[in-house]
């Protein structure tokens, strides 16, 4: 017998497992087929002001976790097409329990919203009987069922201000959101350790590197930052926006440069409603992949298909309903 070299015995792959059969679809057509089977289906497009530009351009409404909710509870539309993540196509579906919600990709989750499960509040609560708990809408609607009252960036301190005062207040799952609403109202919180890993990681260095190279351009600092104690620290008078009231504020504001310190995709929109004033994202990399998996390609496919549909349980919507309706009550 020869010496032969040894050879595993592995079966050929398929010729479709080394190259990606799908051909890349013209930009043109899918746009033509969005707009047509928008129509057909008499869908509406609601798309995160994290969105890529080119999802953000043809959706048919764009704006923080806040203005999306409102415009799924208000839509008669019969299909939501969420470009954005799952928390945010799960509070459609909590709200529209008749309607087909679609999320065109369902690994467009949040690492937030990961920190939180449902048996976690239930732990929590058991040790605080007496408490009130106010989850931030970057939560899975189990969590959302086991909370009184649901906030966003955009209304979490009015909300926390309104509740009673000698009312021991959980609240989850940001940390630096919950740090944001206790110094602005004064409240002592009992606070559950969530951050995003996009916010988390911008650091009060990479605003620092921003303002000396564009002196004079002023901050927007949206409160899930892990940067914000520190910016806060040298700016103590800084008010932090959620991603709408940064649109509000550089307009209102007289300067004309501005550091946008949250994720990437925000400097989009920025530019569209602020034309002439100038964005610079804090870090190119401050870049939320989840966000960024909803693409023109898989938002045709969703709508061609109706694939993609997100359901909640019955028992878990009806208890998920009232603080959501409490939160789009505010602000
Ligand atoms: P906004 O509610 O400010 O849009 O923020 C949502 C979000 O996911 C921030 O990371
Ligand atoms: Fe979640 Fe952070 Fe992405 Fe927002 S930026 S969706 S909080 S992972």
């Amino acid at each position: 017998m020869t010496d032969q070299p040894y050879r595993p015995q592995v079966p050929a792959p398929q010729v479709e497992q080394l190259i990606q059969l799908r051909p890349l679809l013209d930009e043109e057509f899918v746009l033509s087929e969005i707009d047509r089977l928008r129509r057909e289906r008499r869908a509406v497009i609601l798309a995160h002001n994290y969105q890529r530009p080119e999802v953000q351009r043809t959706a048919d409404f764009v704006g923080d976790s806040l203005g999306l909710a409102r415009q799924a509870a208000r839509t008669d539309a019969e299909v939501i097409v969420f470009a954005g993540v799952h928390f945010m196509a799960e509070t459609a579906a909590v709200l529209n329990p008749d309607k087909v919600v679609l999320l065109p990709d369902f690994r467009a989750g949040c690492s937030l919203a990961d920190t939180i499960t449902a048996q976690g509040v239930r732990d929590w609560k058991a040790q605080h009987p007496d408490g009130l708990v106010a989850v931030y809408v970057n939560t899975t609607a189990d969590v959302k069922a086991e909370a009184d009252y649901c906030v966003t960036s955009g209304n979490a301190v009015q909300i926390i201000e309104s509740l009673p005062k000698d009312v021991p207040i959980l609240f989850a799952p940001d940390r630096f959101l919950a740090a944001h609403v206790a110094r602005q109202t004064g409240r002592e919180l009992h606070i559950w350790e969530g951050a995003c890993h996009v916010h988390e990681a911008i650091r009060p260095d990479d605003v620092r590197a921003q303002q000396a190279e564009h002196p004079g351009a002023e901050l927007l600092v949206h409160p899930e930052c892990g940067c914000s104690t520190g910016v806060l620290a040298h700016h103590p008078d800084l008010q932090l926006y959620s991603t709408e009231g940064m649109v509000h504020r550089a307009q209102a504001s007289n300067a004309d440069t501005f550091i946008v310190v949250t994720e990437l995709g925000m400097v989009t929109r920025l530019e569209k409603e602020v034309p002439g004033k100038t964005f610079v994202p804090v870090a190119r990399t401050a870049c939320c992949e989840y966000m960024k998996m909803i693409t023109l390609e898989n938002i045709y496919e969703s709508l061609r298909d109706l694939s993609g549909q997100v359901s909640v349980s019955e028992d878990i919507r009806e208890r998920a309903l009232r603080p959501i309706e409490r939160m789009l009550a505010v602000g």
